[in-house]
């Protein structure tokens, strides 16, 4: 069954903190991405792994080998469970991060970001890709897999063709999650039910959710949601 992760896309530490109190009945899995990372330091993957919860560090590593290897380093020593790096940084990039990662802490996982959830056709040709975005996202999806990291980021939408050619244990983590198909920045959405049958491991929920009057009430639903597409 798909595990739902929150991504705590905030910025002030006391309003992370707050949604983690209201959350901690009901979710163990945590996303720090670039926005709680910068405003407010590494502190809180350590106090969310020491509270027994489990992080996501969604930094999406980009840059040459021997830059990812130390800072993989350094994020599998905090004892995450997954982080993501940026297929398209390469096969020695991607290689050094899995090394990093075999040496340090053999428990976190290696995900790589294919393209990005808010992208669309239009707006990959613009910066200069000829393919379109599902040929883009399984040549990176092979690179990634070639190199032995252990799943990807991408959208529902991709999730179809993706599993055919990758079955477990590569891993598909799926965020751009709505509980309705809405228009904001992500362009390739999907609902909870959809992600579940097209095979996702891990759901990645935000705004939905940190953003709502009730955050445990949505995570409530999503999980109510997530349960009722299994067993089918
Ligand atoms: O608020 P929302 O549910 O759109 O949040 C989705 C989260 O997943 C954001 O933190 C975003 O940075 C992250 N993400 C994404 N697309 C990717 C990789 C990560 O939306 N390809």
């Amino acid at each position: 069954m798909p595990e739902l992760i929150v991504s705590l896309d905030i910025s002030e530490r006391k309003n992370a903190e707050a949604i983690i109190e209201k959350l901690s009945s009901s979710v163990i899995f945590y996303k720090i991405g670039a926005i709680p990372f910068t405003a407010f330091g590494p502190e809180i993957i350590r106090q969310l792994v020491f509270s027994g919860k489990k992080v996501f560090l969604d930094l999406k590593f980009f840059d040459i080998p021997n830059t990812i290897e130390n800072t993989v380093q350094c994020a599998c020593s905090m004892g995450v469970e997954l982080l993501t790096v940026h297929i398209l940084g390469g096969r020695n990039m991607l290689k050094a991060a899995v090394r990093a990662r075999n040496r340090t802490n053999p428990g976190t996982r290696i995900i790589g970001v294919t393209i990005l959830t808010s992208f669309s056709d239009d707006d990959i040709k613009e910066i200069g890709f000829s393919d379109d975005i599902n040929k883009q996202v399984l040549n990176l999806a092979e690179i990634g897999y070639d190199c032995g990291i252990d799943g990807i980021v991408c959208s529902v939408q991709e999730l179809g063709f993706l599993r055919k050619r990758f079955g477990p244990p590569f891993l598909m983590v799926c965020p751009g999650i709505r509980a309705k198909l809405s228009d904001d920045d992500q362009k390739r959405t999907a609902t909870v039910s959809q992600a579940v049958k097209a095979g996702a491991d891990y759901i990645v929920v935000g705004r939905p959710v940190i953003e709502s009057e009730n955050p445990l009430l949505v995570v409530e639903q999503f999980k109510k949601e997530i349960i009722e597409n299994e067993a089918r």
